[in-house]
């Protein structure tokens, strides 16, 4: 196996725990990388394929490395009604990248979540877990500016 995910030990063989391996190797690589699959998938002893499956049915693991700055942004109820979909609109337009997706400069990864527990904030946005509300184009704008300019 590739020693780099010899941390896997930590859960034994089988296939039972797969999940939990995965959860493992997302606690300690951010994601879980095509390596990371096979590296799962020789330690449980199964195809690549049915490890990606498992993945693909799972919302909680994420496939891409998450950028230096992790933007989430809510779609829960309250947010969707006040323009959760416009605030995805606007950072797919500034930074090039959909959800669930990383720039190529590995600067910011967007992922959209169910309520970030501020819902008189909405529409709402993380970065890096630090709450940004009552957001419109302008201040999303100059936001994710700010955090471009630190690099
Ligand atoms: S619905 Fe967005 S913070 Fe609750």
């Amino acid at each position: 196996m590739n020693p780099e995910f010899s941390y896997l030990s930590e859960v034994s063989a089988e296939k039972g725990n797969l999940i939990k391996g995965l959860q493992l190797i997302q606690e300690r690589e951010g994601y879980v990388s095509d390596d990371g699959i096979k590296a799962a998938a020789a330690h449980f002893s199964l195809a690549d394929a049915e490890v990606e499956g498992v993945l693909t049915f799972y919302a909680q693991f994420k496939r891409n490395k998450p950028g230096k700055y992790q933007i989430s942004t809510c779609d829960g109820t309250a947010c969707h009604i006040k323009g959760a979909p416009l605030i995805q609109e606007w950072l797919t337009t500034a930074l090039g990248i959909k959800s669930g997706e990383t720039t190529e400069d590995g600067l910011f990864s967007i992922e959209t979540v169910a309520c970030l527990g501020c819902c008189s904030l909405a529409p709402v946005m993380a970065i890096n877990g630090r709450v940004y509300g009552k957001l419109d184009r302008k201040a999303l704008l100059k936001i994710i500016n700010e955090y471009k300019k630190q690099g």
